[in-house]
């Protein structure tokens, strides 16, 4: 099994190179900010809790996003492995995930974090809240979300580097240039 954590800011093409990944790795796509967009959009109990949040720019609390981790990991045991987009975001859900991918005895390999520029997330959030429909797709809310990014998601990249995890990549430039980037990662390590 490969694990794969993609991370980064807001807007930093998490999204965007996780569907390249998916298609050439075969490695199943966990995305908790879909998940809870989904739960959003049924109206669930749990989407009407997290949408307080996520309207604000703030994280969903730790303990409603690793059980739904967990829930995704027993929901697909013989795989090739995961790619991790927008999880974890805190130390507490990056030692969360270890634990319960210790227990499988399938650890993460890598984490790919991309770098970007503020000014360059912030021009590709405005442009895509034109048309994506998102709440916080919004000047306000894409601010509070890069500060959120700063206060308690930033600290998880010193986590991994800390284990000899974290590969830093340029995530600016065309959409296939750091894919090519994060395959050759990927595949040097597979
Ligand atoms: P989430 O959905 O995870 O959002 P995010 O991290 O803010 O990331 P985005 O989806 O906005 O950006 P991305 O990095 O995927 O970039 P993308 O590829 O789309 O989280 C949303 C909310 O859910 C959070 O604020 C929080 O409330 C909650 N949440 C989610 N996970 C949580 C967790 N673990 N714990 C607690 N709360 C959680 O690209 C962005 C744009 O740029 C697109 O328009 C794209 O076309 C464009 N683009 C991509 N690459 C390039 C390029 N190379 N050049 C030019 N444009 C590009």
């Amino acid at each position: 099994m490969f694990n794969l954590v993609l991370f980064g800011p807001p807007g930093s093409g998490k999204g965007t190179q996780s569907a390249n990944i998916i298609d050439k790795f075969k490695l199943v796509h966990v995305s908790t900010g879909d998940i809870l967009r989904n739960e959003v959009s049924h109206e669930t109990p749990l989407g009407l809790e997290a949408k307080k949040y996520m309207d604000q720019g703030m994280l969903v609390p730790d303990e409603v996003v690793i059980g739904m981790i967990s829930s995704k990991l027993d929901e697909n045991p013989e795989v090739n492995g995961f790619i991790f987009d927008g999880f974890p975001r805190t130390v507490a859900q990056a030692e969360a995930l270890d634990n319960l991918l210790d227990f499988k005895n399938n650890p993460i390999n890598i984490v790919l974090s991309l770098l970007v520029t503020e000014e360059e997330l912030k021009s590709r959030l405005i442009s895509r809240g034109a048309s994506s429909g998102r709440s916080d797709d919004n000047e306000d809310v894409i601010t509070k979300r890069i500060k959120e990014y700063h206060a308690k998601t930033s600290p998880v990249a010193d986590y991994y580097k800390g284990k000899e995890k974290l590969v830093e990549i340029k995530g600016e430039g065309t959409v296939d240039e750091i894919f090519a980037s994060l395959s050759a990662e990927i595949s040097s390590r597979m």
